[in-house]
């Protein structure tokens, strides 16, 4: 569903190379957890597979759009909450959700049935009428976190989605996530917290300084390692260099 292949990525014309590449296959119905210590290139690939930028090499498709030639299409399939809320801050929180419906085409019956819920859900009914700029960093979060579920997409793209959540919203954050991937949908998201990936993930990829150094299911992760490892001292074990 998401194909990365041999794709690279520098900065600062070709002094800084934050994705160095990488090859990684994200299968229909499978939540894939994206670790990796900080400056790794998490947020690098996450901006590549929704295309916002442009690979130096190798390609990448989404749901078997090429994000390069295809862009629409590829973007149509995909939404994206990036790792800091970066919205419309003049609109009401209800005035963005219809914007964000109108975008991807959402019939109005879905729609009104999927705000109710999320709104409902995340607690946020009360403040949809408000300007978003009145809002607390965790309820700018989930206004984007539902804007994303909205569109019902193929993919969701998620980088740190936790930052910022209360233990509740958190909970259904990670509810949330299982009920897209068991209706057939992808998840890709990056996170520093070895807890939710171990027990959330049905893969798991490390990266460390622009290379993918891991690879798998958590079974898989401590084979290579050792049987019994917990994720936190797999991921300090390979990232200590
Ligand atoms: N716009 C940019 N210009 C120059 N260098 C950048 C830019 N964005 C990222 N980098 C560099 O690219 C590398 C990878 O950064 P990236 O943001 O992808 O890391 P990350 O894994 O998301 O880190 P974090 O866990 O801190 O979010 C780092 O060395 C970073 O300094
Ligand atoms: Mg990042």
């Amino acid at each position: 569903m998401i194909d990365i292949r041999n794709v690279s990525k520098s900065y600062n014309k070709g002094q800084i190379k934050a994705v160095d590449d990488l090859t990684l296959t994200v299968r229909p119905g499978e939540i894939f957890g994206f670790l990796g210590p900080n400056g790794a290139g998490k947020t690098t690939t996450i901006k590549l597979i929704v295309g916002l930028l442009k690979p130096d090499a190798g390609t990448i498709a989404v749901a078997g759009w090429d994000t390069q030639s295809e862009p629409l299409r590829a973007k149509a399939v995909t939404t994206y909450v990036p790792d800091t809320p970066a919205i419309y801050e003049r609109l009401t929180g209800l005035e963005y959700l219809n914007f964000i419906g109108d975008v991807y085409g959402v019939p109005k019956k879905a729609r009104l049935e999927r705000i109710e819920k999320w709104l409902d859900i995340f607690e946020l009914a009360s403040a949809v009428s408000s300007p978003i700029q009145s809002y607390s960093h965790g309820m700018k979060q989930k206004i984007v976190l539902i804007a994303a579920l909205l569109p019902g997409p193929k993919v969701m793209v998620l980088d740190e989605p936790m930052v910022g959540l209360d233990a509740r919203a958190a909970h259904h954050m990670k509810e949330m996530m299982r009920e897209h991937c068991d209706a057939g949908g992808t998840l890709f998201f990056s996170t520093h917290i070895m807890e939710v990936a171990e027990k959330l993930c049905d893969r798991i990829g490390i990266i460390h300084k622009g290379r993918l150094i891991a690879c798998g299911t958590m079974e898989e992760l401590q084979t290579r390692n050792r049987e019994e490892q917990s994720l936190e001292s797999i991921f300090l074990e390979l990232t200590d260099k």
